[in-house]
């Protein structure tokens, strides 16, 4: 049911000015910035031949990743999106497993239009994993 990378995730305090500079030293497609309220964040995605780096910044007061950025001022790595076929198909297998999905277990729409939902890092190897309808 893995799929394919779709993106990392990398948290910073500008977003614009992080995918910067992969559009002028590496060259990389930079999108266009997209603020998504529903989960607290601005989104710019740099695109890549086999994925894409996806910089998010934190948006309004209860942004989720307020803090992440408050103790890594200079950005870090954030998440990793993977595709999955069928997101409640997998969500329903992930938690039989005894894996945490994060908030009330319903997909919301994500950056690309699909339904996302965020897996518990301690669930994952220490590291936060979105899945992401293909
Ligand atoms: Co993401």
């Amino acid at each position: 049911m893995l799929g394919r990378l779709n993106h990392v995730a990398i948290a910073v305090a500008d977003a614009e000015k992080a995918a910067k500079i992969y559009g002028t030293a590496f060259g990389a497609e930079i999108s266009a910035t997209v603020p998504l309220p529903e989960h607290g964040v601005i989104t710019v995605f740099a695109t890549l031949p086999n994925t894409k780096i996806e910089f998010i910044q934190p948006l309004g007061e209860d942004s989720p990743i307020t803090k992440f950025v408050e103790r890594n001022p200079d950005g870090g790595i954030h998440h990793i999106c993977y595709e999955v076929p069928d997101i409640l198909a997998a969500r329903d297998k992930l938690m039989s497993e005894g894996a945490r999905v994060l908030g009330d277990g319903t997909p919301k729409i994500g950056a690309h239009g699909k339904p996302v939902l965020f897996l518990h890092p301690k669930d994952f190897s220490g590291a936060l994993v979105e899945i992401e309808q293909s």
